[in-house]
């Protein structure tokens, strides 16, 4: 029997538990053992709860138990999260994990403390919350070069973008649905702002690429400032609009970038809609491959969680395919560089705009709406200073 412990009886951690116990015969008959839960860590009391003998307060009693032999973290945050993880692993424990800001600033340093003490350091659920991404990175997708990585990785804004397209409501609107469905936070800010999709950008990308990513050093830009004007004149020209994170590799320069973009009908990423996530591998030898499906929830995340704990029972100790080094210096590619086509309106004449961009294509029923040629970022900023732009958004690029 393999002896575990939840650090964090939250959303996730109860649907860890749920998991164990309500799958526990699939479980044991997949793996050939049980997976047992000896600790439940959290600072509240848990009276009423059928097993309240495992509940402590105390990290070091799961620490200092050499028969626990992994430990969930599902308590979020970079304070406590950080210091108990480090003393799991510098104990011999094997942890898994759904913190996507602990995994994005700190894994470099937990992945060394991991590899000095033979555990494991598993984030599944840090991005895509029940969709497997890591392990078809890691695995199927070996043998190829990643090119280019990107995806719906939030599921807040993507709700709130299907409601500003399919039910024409304004952002605030949208919002407010979203709090009221229980989908938004009450301080929706890391996921509107898109800090939230930055954290899962920059994991994917330094497990594709291979070295980490500030995540301060990737520009990004949340959906606050998206209108219903721009949403439905976005749809006229043939497309929707998603909250994109993003990312690249040239020679051995990288770039990643979480905004939204225009996303034309016949990308499959444009018909991922509600609270549902997909992410786009580019491997040299495969293509595209897009993995969809639930993006945050209780079971959905606790299944990923799960899945690690069993793909390391099976195989306990430090894998270097999931983790990346130290980030290489002088590698990011400066954001004035990146070239995109661009949606905009304005309100100026149109003889304004084509001095201003030369040849764009207006939008037929959206008399202030217009996509640009492709141009670098600089380029875009020096010519839009010579007229009124209310919006601009990126288009996305179909690429192979
Ligand atoms: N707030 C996140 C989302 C939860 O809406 O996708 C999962 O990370």
């Amino acid at each position: 029997m393999i002896k575990t412990a939840v650090m964090g009886y939250g959303v996730v951690g109860s649907g860890v538990y749920e998991i164990l116990r309500k799958n526990a015969d699939v479980i044991a008959k997949r793996l050939g053992e049980e997976i047992d839960i000896k600790y439940i860590l959290d600072i509240r009391e848990f009276e009423n709860h059928p097993e309240k003998e495992l509940f402590v307060k105390d990290a070091n009693v799961i620490a200092e138990d050499k028969e626990v032999e992994i430990v969930v973290e599902t308590m979020g945050g970079v304070t406590f999260a950080y210091e108990f993880t480090k003393k799991m692993l510098m104990a011999g424990k094997s942890v898994v994990t759904s913190n996507k800001e602990l995994v994005s600033t700190k894994g470099t340093e937990l992945f060394e403390i991991a590899r000095e003490h033979n555990a494991a350091y598993m984030f599944e659920a840090a991005v895509g919350g029940g969709i497997p991404v890591i392990r078809p990175l890691v695995n199927c997708l070996a043998a190829n070069r990643i090119k280019a990585v990107c995806g719906i990785l939030n599921g807040t804004t993507n709700y709130i973008l299907t409601k500003m397209f399919k039910e024409n409501r304004s952002f605030d609107a949208a919002l407010k649905e979203a709090q009221e469905s229980g989908y938004a936070e009450k301080n929706p800010a890391a996921d509107v702002e898109g800090t939230d999709t930055v954290r899962k950008i920059a994991i994917l990308t330094a497990l594709a690429f291979g070295s980490n990513i500030d995540d301060n050093k990737i520009p990004a830009e949340g959906i606050t400032k998206i209108t219903s004007e721009d949403v439905s004149c976005a749809a006229k020209a043939g497309y929707a609009i998603k909250l994109m994170g993003s990312s690249f590799i040239e020679g051995d320069k990288v770039f990643a970038r979480v905004c939204p973009m225009l996303v034309p009908y016949e990308c499959p990423l444009a018909g991922v809609e509600d609270v549902f996530n997909a992410v786009q591998f580019t491997g040299d030898m495969v293509g595209n491959v897009m993995l969809y499906g639930r993006g945050a929830g209780k079971s959905a995340t606790a299944s990923a969680i799960v899945g690690d704990i069993m793909h390391i029972a099976k195989r306990n100790e430090f894998d270097p395919r999931f983790a990346w080094g130290e980030e290489r210096e002088n590698t990011f590619i400066d954001p004035a560089d990146t070239r995109y086509k661009y949606f905009m309106r304005s309100e100026s004449s149109e003889e304004e705009i084509k001095e201003a961009f030369g040849c764009v294509k207006f939008i037929e029923g959206c008399s202030d709406a217009f996509i640009t040629e492709e141009m670098s970022e600089a380029e875009c900023e020096k010519k839009g200073e010579k007229i009124d732009i209310s919006s601009k958004i990126r288009v996305y690029e179909v690429k192979e």
